[in-house]
């Protein structure tokens, strides 16, 4: 099918998650956002992602979906709510759908009142996200002119095993600039302490986040957010986000899952103790000790073809702003809302209960 060529035909062409939920979703992640707004700050990262687990599961519940959790709080015994395998929504009528949650991502960030949190979520057709446990997963992200350049250049595709410098040269001839102007965002663990050292050699710029490695992510496929790739073993469900927004924008995900305890070079003793615990749990999910080490591409992590992807900042980041809270409820949000069609909404809302004491300002 020729692509569409006006926004008409693109509104057109937007799947029933696209048309029907994608504005609703914005009432949720918003939500979510707006609760966690009230514990910047506080120190107490549990009850702040407690608040917006609440507020996001209520704002989903009025969603006449069929909805169920595939990226959420964890397993039903460690999670009271949005537990993977939850049924969320009406459940009455409306479309069936697969469910990425992260309501608030960066919790150490929000608590301690620095930049880069967001309240976030993710959609797909029923079997659309992939199933999978809540582990690591180690990732390489880039963005769509990698993906053009790796069409166009067959032999040169970007890959989780080679070195660091192979990918950024690949990742600085598709940006058509040298490797010296490239920056790459990683978490500050000591597991990357390597690749950290790598990166700089090659001769690429650092730009260290102490949490929240999804919405970097996210900006390797926005041009002008100076993300040119983001490397690294993060949790399995930012990567599943991640890679829902990265295929709506066009870009590319590699990623393979990795136990903690193995990212995190723990004694042989300590990776027995999380295999014996999870292993099981794992193998229920189709996952093995033959297949763990598979590399799984954008399409493998998110293969639905009616994909959407919301994002509202908590406390400010470089693409979204935080949210501003003017007393009595009344509060400010900037959100990202993406469509797989190719439409992408940047929304500013602002929520007054009291128009007299708040009127609407700039
Ligand atoms: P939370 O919001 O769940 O605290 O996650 C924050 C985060 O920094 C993610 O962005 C990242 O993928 C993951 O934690 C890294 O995990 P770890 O802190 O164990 O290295």
């Amino acid at each position: 099918m020729p692509h569409p060529k006006t926004a008409e035909d693109m509104i057109k062409c937007a799947g029933s998650l696209e048309s029907e939920l994608l504005p609703r979703l914005l009432h949720v992640t918003e939500a979510a956002a707006i609760a966690a707004s009230y514990q910047i700050g506080r120190g107490d990262k549990n009850y702040a992602d407690q608040v917006s687990v609440e507020a996001m599961r209520r704002m989903l519940n009025c969603l006449d979906m069929k909805g169920i959790i595939k990226i959420g709080e964890g397993e039903r015994d460690e999670a009271p709510m949005l537990y993977i395998g939850e049924k969320v929504g009406t459940w009455e009528k409306g479309v069936e759908v697969d469910i990425a949650v992260d309501p608030l991502e960066g919790t150490n960030l929000a608590a301690e009142g620095l930049p880069g949190s967001i309240a976030v979520m993710a959609m797909a057709e029923r079997g659309g996200l992939f199933h999978g446990p809540d582990i690591y997963m180690d990732k390489i992200v880039v963005g769509p002119e990698v993906v053009k350049y790796e069409r166009e250049h067959p032999d040169e595709k970007i890959d989780l095993d080679a070195p660091v410098r192979d990918n950024l040269e690949i990742v600085a001839k598709a940006l058509n600039r040298s490797i010296d102007e490239l920056v790459v965002v990683i978490l500050e663990r000591d597991r990357h302490e390597q690749k950290i050292k790598e990166i700089r050699e090659a001769g690429a710029r650092v730009n260290l986040v102490t949490d929240g490695d999804l919405m970097p992510g996210v900006s390797t496929a926005i041009r002008g957010s100076g993300v040119h790739m983001v490397l690294g073993a993060g949790g399995s469900g930012e990567a599943v986000l991640t890679a829902a927004a990265i295929k709506c924008l066009g870009g590319k995900i590699l990623a393979r899952l990795v136990l903690p305890t193995v990212a995190n070079g723990k004694s042989a003793e300590k990776i027995a103790e999380e295999k014996a615990e999870k292993m099981e749990r794992l193998e229920s999910m189709g996952i093995t000790e033959d297949n763990i080490n598979d590399v799984l591409d954008t399409n493998r992590l998110v293969p639905g073809e009616d994909v959407i992807f919301s994002a509202t900042g908590v406390t400010p980041g470089p693409i979204l702003r935080g949210v501003s809270l003017f007393g009595e409820g009344d509060a400010r949000v900037h959100s990202i809302n993406i469509g797989i069609s190719g439409v992408v909404k940047f929304t500013d809302t602002i929520y007054i209960h009291d128009k007299e004491r708040n009127p609407l300002r700039f």
